[in-house]
């Protein structure tokens, strides 16, 4: 999955693609900063933790993209003081225009995972949601996450995709691909015009994303930093193969030509399936078969 790239060319890949991504982005993923949006961080939160989360001091945020994690977060008052990094200044923009609309202040810091501008023990929680898989040299950014932590501090990220059920979503893919014809013709819609695969935002997307992850390796990972009580689980089966069956028969019409009524059912029914994986199968199946991983971790209170 690794592209023949320098670390620094997918650095700089990230920073480029997530620039042009940040206008669009929040409407793109459906980013809430309402009920659903904090429902969403906050039970993700517990289930990285496996159990209640409590309140953190000053929390800072890798990868925060437009602030989904920290905004609602901060909503929840989970976090006092929150600080968000990432390593794309577009990004870190949009991210600010939604904290001032929702009244919240945060800190924005424009910086690599891998080198990290603060001083040591600032934190005490360091988490991130769909970064981690972007990070070329992963143990030296855990090195990092560690070192910035305050001791007893705790590290969590949520939403890495996970190697085998990544692999298992080619399915749905393939299979919405072969359909979408016949799906474009029941609903009236057009087929959308092919995109030249060198045209540079999606040369890019094939670039950015570095690495998928088994649970061990991300366990182990955590453990080379020195962290403690690391816990790996696996969160999205059967949404993630619904969501993944939608999104890839609608990248193949003309967007303003899918119904409404149909982007409705896509979202409602995604998020019914959520509600299937969380209450039946993500506490019953091994996590390395769901799409995304998250990890939470603690560093030890004397180092
Ligand atoms: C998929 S987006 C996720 C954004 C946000 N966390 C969310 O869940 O909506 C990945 C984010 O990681 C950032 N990123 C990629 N490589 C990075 C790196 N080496 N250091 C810090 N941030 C990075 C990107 O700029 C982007 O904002």
């Amino acid at each position: 999955m690794t592209p023949a790239l320098t670390a620094e060319e997918i650095r700089e890949a990230n920073t480029r693609y997530h620039d042009v991504a940040a206008d669009h982005y929040d409407s793109k993923w459906g980013i809430d900063f309402g009920e659903l949006g904090l429902g969403q961080v906050t039970s993700k939160l517990r289930k990285a933790l496996g159990r209640e989360p409590g309140c953190y001091a000053r929390s800072l945020e890798i990868g925060a993209g437009t602030g989904y994690f920290t905004l609602n977060l901060l909503r929840a008052g989970l976090i006092g003081e929150a600080t968000c990094s990432d390593i794309s200044p577009g990004m870190l923009e949009t991210l600010a225009e939604n904290a001032r609309a929702l009244g919240h202040t945060v800190s924005t810091v424009a910086a690599d995972a891998e080198r990290l501008p603060f001083a040591d023990g600032s934190f005490e929680l360091v988490l991130g949601h769909a970064v981690l898989h972007h990070i070329p040299d992963l143990p030296r950014a855990f090195t990092e996450f560690a070192r910035v932590l305050a001791p007893g501090g705790t590290v969590v990220f949520a939403g890495e995709p996970s190697r085998y059920g990544d692999r298992l979503a080619t399915v749905p893919k393939r299979a919405a691909g072969a359909l979408a014809p016949v799906w474009r013709r029941a609903i009236g819609a057009s087929a959308a015009p092919v995109i030249d695969a060198d045209d540079g935002d999606v040369a890019l997307e094939g670039l950015v994303d570095v690495h998928a992850f088994s649970p061990r390796e991300l366990s182990s990972v955590a453990r080379g930093a020195g962290l403690q009580d690391v816990r790996v689980s696996g969160e999205e089966l059967v949404a993630n193969w619904f969501g993944w069956t939608n999104r890839t028969l609608e990248a193949t019409a003309v967007p303003e030509e899918v119904p409404w009524a149909w982007r409705m059912y896509a979202y409602r029914g995604y998020l019914a399936l959520q509600e299937l994986d969380r209450r039946l199968l993500e506490s019953r199946l091994p996590p390395a078969i769901f799409y995304n991983l998250m990890l939470a971790a603690d560093k030890p209170s004397t180092r």
